[in-house]
């Protein structure tokens, strides 16, 4: 006789057994974002909160554009708002609603005093002069993947501002090499929804309980795998790439590693995190700098590369030592299981 508790479709010749994963839903949900943050606040006593704050304010406006994202095919949110961003992509309606709905969380929030967006050609004044953060935010990330049901995402930077406080932000506290970043991370819109962090402390990730409204800690301290099978390249470039770069993919079909491009950076970097890969989007003669943007997609994810054990590069130098000359600059990029990326340098300077 089945168990209760056992899938009773009788056509199931093997019926699941399912007691194990309802004991794990049942078992207490685990700590939430905002407990987590406010834990590691604990850890320097002089903090006032704002951060904490900050972060709050990141992760309500990743909630608000959850439910943007999932209600888009039902309330017209897909397709084109009809507009280039200055970098000449055509901007997507939720594009649009992602940049406003970060703006107006990150201003009313007071944390920030000034904002770099992939969406907004010059750096953005919050009008709190009194604050003493700085955020850099590619708002929806992949965003050819709207409109087909495909994993995008949300990237975001934090740092602290290098002018005096009470007085105007400037390009001073907008070009910050990535290793100023005090936070880095990003909210991965997939099969269910993750918010990935760090503070410098590791690398931690949040799954969203829609139900509740909350980030649950569901993947402490990740690790990137040493090495990997899996290499995310966006193989329709080929021809373009120098001969170098050719010759490491050539590498990677040689040992038959699995070719997996999604086209969002955040679930093909996400994936990588997990499984063990690399990720490159090296320059072509048409790109020489490649596409990636580096204050608002590349830094964030380099950080969390760091922390994670991983490696990120723009085939010379560590990404995070890169000094900024432009809001909208873009780098060459391969970022990580540490093995792989050493193998495509080692390609590089063959
Ligand atoms: P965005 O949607 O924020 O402009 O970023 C798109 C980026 C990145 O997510 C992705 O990996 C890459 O562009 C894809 O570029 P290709 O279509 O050239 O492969
Ligand atoms: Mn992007
Ligand atoms: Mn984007």
């Amino acid at each position: 006789m089945l168990n209760p508790i056992i899938a009773s479709d009788s056509s199931l010749e093997h019926p699941m057994p399912i007691t194990s994963t309802i004991n794990q839903l049942s078992a207490p949900v685990g700590v939430t974002l905002q407990r987590f943050i406010a834990n590691e606040q604990r850890n320097y006593p002089q903090a006032k909160g704002d951060f904490t704050q900050l972060l709050a304010d990141i992760s309500l406006a990743a909630k608000i554009i959850n439910r943007d994202i999932n209600r888009a095919g039902l309330i017209s949110l897909e397709g084109s708002a009809g507009a280039e961003n200055i970098q000449g992509e055509d901007q997507q309606k939720l594009d649009v609603i992602a940049n406003t709905r970060f703006a107006r969380a990150l201003r009313l929030g007071g944390k920030v005093c000034c904002i770099i967006s992939e969406e907004e050609d010059e750096l953005v004044h919050t009008g709190n002069e009194q604050a003493k953060y700085v955020v850099a935010i590619d708002p929806l990330d992949g965003s050819s993947n709207i409109g087909v049901n495909v994993s995008i995402g949300t990237i975001f930077s934090i740092y602290r501002r290098r002018t005096q406080r009470g007085t105007s932000p400037t390009m001073e506290d907008a070009l910050q090499a990535g290793s100023q970043q005090l936070a880095s991370g990003y909210v991965l819109y997939g099969s269910s929804t993750i918010l990935v962090l760090t503070t410098g402390h590791g690398v931690n990730a949040f799954t969203y309980e829609p139900s509740l409204g909350e980030f649950f800690l569901s993947h402490a301290q990740l690790r990137f795998p040493d090495s990997g099978k899996i290499y995310s390249c966006n193989e329709g470039n080929f021809n373009h790439f120098c001969p170098r770069i050719q010759a490491y993919l050539e590498s990677c079909r040689d040992q038959n590693f699995q070719g997996r491009y999604i086209g969002s950076l955040v679930a093909d970097f996400h994936r990588n995190l997990l499984k063990g890969g690399i990720y490159l989007y090296p320059p072509t003669q048409k790109a020489p700098q490649g596409k990636l943007r580096l204050m608002y997609e590349c830094n964030a994810l380099a950080l969390l590369a760091e922390q994670a054990g991983g490696m990120a590069s723009d085939g010379t130098q560590r990404i995070l030592e890169i000094e900024p000359q432009k809001l909208h600059q873009r780098v060459p990029f391969y970022i990580g299981s540490p093995n792989m990326v050493e193998d495509v340098l080692r390609h590089l300077s063959n």
